[in-house]
């Protein structure tokens, strides 16, 4: 089966007129799991890069086992409230609501490359608060990585310039 075969498609899911898609299928599946972190791998194979920063949820799932792969540090942007020390805030616009997302200020060293991973990407929203933070802290951003992109709702938008890849691709 290919990638596209593991997800689910929920129609008004949380709310009227989204298209939810459920990667759960995809993670309960042995064969898309793997499926999943090596299509990502391959993007980054070739790539210099210093760590991995991770979009909690559920780009968690898929940043860890990367870093893991490629021995490389793991870096958590987690929801607001959750990160214990000195940290940058940024709060953003999503499908469905707003949001906080947060980085420990000393997580990104100074010049330090990064990768950014996420399972998804709608509006773009999430990824492009993530970005502004890792820049803040004097980071760069070497390139980006979804298992899936909503191309309908222009996320690539929010985020010109920098380089890009998904595994599935939605309209
Ligand atoms: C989802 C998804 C992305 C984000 C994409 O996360 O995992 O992080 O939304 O949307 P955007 O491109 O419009 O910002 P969500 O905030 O639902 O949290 P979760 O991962 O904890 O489920
Ligand atoms: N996150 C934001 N929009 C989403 C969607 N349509 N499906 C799954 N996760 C999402």
């Amino acid at each position: 089966m290919k990638l596209e075969d593991y997800v689910t498609s929920i129609p008004d899911f949380p709310e009227e007129g989204i298209i939810f898609r459920d990667i759960t299928t995809i993670l309960e599946n042995a064969e898309g799991l793997q499926l999943a972190v090596d299509s990502m791998q391959d993007f980054i194979a070739d790539t210099e890069f210093d760590a991995i920063v991770g979009a909690e949820s559920r780009g968690f799932i898929f940043g860890v086992p990367l870093a893991y792969n490629l021995k490389k540090p793991f870096i958590s942007a987690r929801k607001k409230g959750k990160l214990p020390r000195e940290i940058v805030s940024k709060e953003y616009d999503l499908e469905y609501g707003t949001a906080a997302i947060e980085l420990h200020k000393d997580s990104i060293k100074k010049g330090q490359k990064v990768v950014v991973v996420d399972d998804l990407i709608a509006t773009g929203g999430t990824i492009r608060a993530i970005v502004d933070l890792i820049e803040e802290l004097g980071g760069e951003v070497v390139k980006i990585i979804f298992l899936m992109e909503l191309k309908g709702l222009n996320g690539r938008e929010k985020l010109k310039g920098y380089d890009i890849q998904a595994a599935i691709s939605y309209e």
